[in-house]
């Protein structure tokens, strides 16, 4: 699983760079699967229920599952890029968010610093001995105190030799409930923060989730492994 994550959060780096005005996303998914490969990884996203890409590119409004295409990066735009893969059988899933250019306003840029903080909030509190409601109200908590929102209808996941494995984890809950954190757990942490509304919709391809009230969405991610002495970010550039 650290190789996995080597390799997303290389490749993530890459990408990272690699975004700008001009750019049609699929550029971006062409770029992805083939750093991944390069590395001896196998994009885990494609061909996953059907997606067809091998990363997510969600822009403005939009929360997670964009499908790269023909549209162009603009100036200004937030931009959030999700990408997973496989290496020797296990996997790593990781995402960022980032304005290309300048924020088009100061809460927006808020928006952005809040929901990476409480993903890194959430890492934190994922201790053994720990419950997985005190991970979840980790992120709640940070997001609703800067008034943002936390998307309910999508959660981070258990991960390891499948992408999704159990047990869920959302980004809303309560402290001292839920699943009881021992050491050998690895979840992908994922908060999904919207500038308005929690509500989302679905697109109609049937992937692309936006925001029902079109105000700007934010995604960070990270694999962690929670060992004898904490947590352990997998997708981290070490
Ligand atoms: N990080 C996302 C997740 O955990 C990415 C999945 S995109 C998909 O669900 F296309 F593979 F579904
Ligand atoms: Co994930």
């Amino acid at each position: 699983m650290r190789r996995a994550g080597q390799v997303v959060a290389e490749v993530l780096d890459v990408l990272r760079h690699t975004v700008r005005a001009g750019l049609a996303t699929r550029e971006i998914d062409v770029v992805a699967d083939r750093e991944i490969r390069k590395r001896g990884g196998t994009p885990v996203f494609k061909g996953y229920q059907g997606y067809p890409s091998s990363v997510c590119v969600s822009i403005n409004d939009e929360v997670v599952h964009g499908i790269p295409g023909n549209r162009m990066i603009r100036e200004g735009d937030l931009v959030s890029i999700d990408l997973g893969a496989t290496v020797d059988g296990f996997v790593g899933d990781a995402a960022f968010s980032m304005f290309v250019g300048n924020a088009p306003d100061a809460v927006a840029d808020e928006l952005l610093s809040v929901t990476e903080e409480a993903l890194y909030q959430a890492i934190k509190v994922a201790q053994p001995g720990a419950r997985l409601g005190d991970v979840s109200a980790a992120v709640q908590q940070h997001v609703e105190a800067h008034g943002f929102s936390v998307v309910r209808d999508f959660v981070g996941h258990g991960i390891g030799r499948q992408m999704h494995e159990e047990p869920q984890v959302p980004n809303y809950g309560v402290p001292g409930r839920g699943l009881l954190i021992k050491p050998g757990l690895a979840i992908a942490i994922e908060p999904m923060v919207n500038r308005g509304d929690f509500r989302v919709d679905l697109g109609e391809d049937g992937w692309t989730v936006t925001t029902r009230d079109h105000s700007l969405s934010c995604h960070f991610e990270h694999t962690v492994f929670i060992g004898e002495d904490g947590p352990e970010i997998l997708t981290a550039i070490s």
